[in-house]
């Protein structure tokens, strides 16, 4: 990989998803249709919800795969796969934003600011058991499998991450595991159901989750250096907010393991104050000074030169380059 690359992720995801136009939007239809099939109590806040578009980055490597086989792309079997699994994140994250007391996502406010609490874990509810209806009928019983499996591992690795917020002594291989679970276990999810619809073998199956974890390792390891506003624009949330709740996340342990006992004192103390906003531009600072946002970069790109390596394995086809680019400019994203 090169800084050089002159495609932004958004670029390239934009040109990926051109070829996939008519199951995006049959995708998006299908979720729609959720929304205003359920009881007129709770349509108008599902359409709230589903009207803040994400970057649609799991459908996309969903589609990708999904169109690699020897036969044309079954849109609307992957619609049906695609629209559960983007219910499925949209479910974990509402319920995340008031597990992090979030305000913003996507520049909108999130839903427990609109609803309160107790109205926005039962949103998120509702889309999680929409998400599992959506897949129950799917000929492949895996694709029901690897859903409900991934829904099991969002939970634990946010369980994980709740047990451990405030301790400062957290491990690469916790951190690993937390990531694993809450982020790269529904990426994996994805291009495992891909690799399926697109009549992949067992083990190639197999190989394209690995891609998956790869992918959706490097995924978060972005996401917490643009906590830290590196490399971000328009990132429609605020920033330090994964400091403020005293969650190690990468380039914060990676600091603290080379320090000595002196600065590791000094940097604790600074941790237990890390809601004060000057006290986060010195973290900021230090982190620069040492290199370790440069280090979380380079564990990044490694998970996804992994990914890479994985899909060059996949015979050659365009939506094979896609994958490729957009693991090529993924570390590189604003937002
Ligand atoms: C975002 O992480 C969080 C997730 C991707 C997963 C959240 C999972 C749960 C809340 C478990 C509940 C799951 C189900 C199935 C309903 P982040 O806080 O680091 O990212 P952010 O900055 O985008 O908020
Ligand atoms: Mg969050």
């Amino acid at each position: 990989l090169s800084v050089s690359d002159p495609k932004s992720f958004q670029e390239v995801l934009s040109l990926a998803r051109s070829g996939l136009a008519e199951a995006l939007h049959k995708t998006d239809e299908i979720m729609m249709d959720v929304a205003h099939h359920a009881p007129v109590y709770l349509n108008q806040k599902l359409d709230r919800i589903m009207a803040r578009k994400g970057k649609r980055v799991r459908s996309t490597l969903l589609f990708l795969l999904a169109g690699t086989g020897s036969q044309p792309l079954q849109v609307q079997r992957g619609a049906q796969v695609a629209a559960s699994i983007e219910l499925l994140h949209l479910a974990s994250l509402i319920h995340d934003d008031v597990i992090d007391a979030s305000e913003m996502r996507r520049g909108i406010s999130t839903a427990h600011a609109e609803w309160g609490n107790k109205m926005a874990v039962l949103v998120g509810d509702y889309a999680l058991s929409k998400s599992m209806e959506l897949v129950v009928n799917d000929p492949d019983r895996r694709i029901l499998q690897i859903v409900c499996e991934s829904s099991g591992k969002l939970v634990c690795g946010e369980v994980l991450e709740l047990d451990l917020a405030g301790k400062l002594d957290v491990s690469l291989e916790q951190y690993l595991e937390v990531i694993d679970g809450k982020t790269a276990s529904l990426i994996e999810a994805c291009t495992m159901c891909g690799a399926i619809i697109a009549g992949h073998s067992q083990s190639d199956v197999d190989a394209c989750g690995r891609m998956g974890l790869h992918f959706g390792t490097a995924f978060q390891i972005i996401d917490d250096l643009l906590d830290f506003g590196v490399g971000a624009s328009n990132l429609g949330k605020k920033p330090f907010e994964d400091l403020a709740n005293g969650l190690m996340t990468l380039p914060l342990l990676l600091y603290r393991n080379q320090t000595d006992t002196t600065q590791r004192l000094a940097f604790d103390a600074l941790l237990n104050k890390a809601s004060n906003e000057s006290v986060q531009q010195q973290v900021v600072a230090l982190l620069h000074e040492s290199g370790s946002f440069q280090a979380a970069q380079k564990m990044a790109m490694d998970n996804l030169n992994n990914a890479i390596a994985i899909l060059k394995n996949l015979p050659e086809s365009p939506n094979q380059q896609h994958l490729v680019q957009i693991c090529e400019s993924m570390a590189f994203r604003a937002n």
